[in-house]
């Protein structure tokens, strides 16, 4: 059994529960965010500073996750003691992967410089490319509304806008998850990609 860890605290209640190895996920990371524990988001660590003390902290195998999308970010991840890498926002501009136009296309924008946690998606705190949403939903910070329905009800509090928008082709309702990294996609297939990455791995 794998799962996501946020925190060394997770990383050890997940092993104390029998995880085959742990996927310790950084900051940076693309999407929901895996944490468990705790709502409290200033306890969530950059992979650099969390795979280390994950490593220092568990007997499992770690696997490093978040902000690698090159062989160079898989390399760092060995040599700070990961003992494999999970990697998702580089392959969201894959041909194989089911990433919608408007999405490809944020991606590949200047857009992508600028992710941020937010909840105004789903209720739930998750990565994406800021958006209009994100930017008059934000209170206090960038995408972080503390009215927002709970999870899972904010996404359909958020249909009727994001539907009418993707019709007239905008992207300003939809949520374009992706993580710091996101300015590194490249469209390629995903077995080119596999293999770049897999080159930063020294056997
Ligand atoms: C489009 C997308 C959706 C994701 N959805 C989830 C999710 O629902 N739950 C979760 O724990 N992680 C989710 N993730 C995070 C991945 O499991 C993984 O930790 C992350 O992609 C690694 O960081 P990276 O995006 O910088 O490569 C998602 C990532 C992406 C890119």
């Amino acid at each position: 059994m794998l799962a996501s860890a946020t925190t060394v605290d997770e990383a050890r209640w997940l092993e104390a529960h029998g995880a085959d190895a742990v996927i310790a996920q950084g900051l940076e990371a693309g999407g929901h965010r895996g944490h468990f524990l705790s709502d409290d988001l200033s306890l969530q660590l950059g992979t650099c500073a969390l795979l280390p003390q994950v490593v220092r902290a568990v007997r499992v195998p770690v696997i490093a996750a978040g902000g690698i999308a090159d062989a160079a970010g898989v390399a760092a991840a060995q040599a700070l003691g990961a003992a494999a890498v999970q990697v998702g926002t580089a392959y969201l501009l894959c041909p194989e992967a089911q990433t919608s136009p408007l999405h490809r296309q944020a991606l590949q924008s200047d857009a992508a410089h600028h992710t941020a946690l937010t909840n105004v998606f789903t209720g739930r705190p998750a990565r994406g490319i800021v958006n209009r949403a994100m930017r008059a939903l934000g209170q206090g910070s960038v995408g972080w509304c503390p009215v927002a329905p709970a999870f899972p009800l904010a996404a359909s509090a958020m249909a009727p806008l994001r539907s009418a928008a993707e019709q007239a082709g905008r992207s300003d309702f939809t949520p374009l998850w992706a993580g710091q990294a996101a300015p590194l996609c490249r469209p390629m297939p995903a077995g080119e990609l596999t293999r770049a990455l897999a080159s930063g791995w020294r056997a």
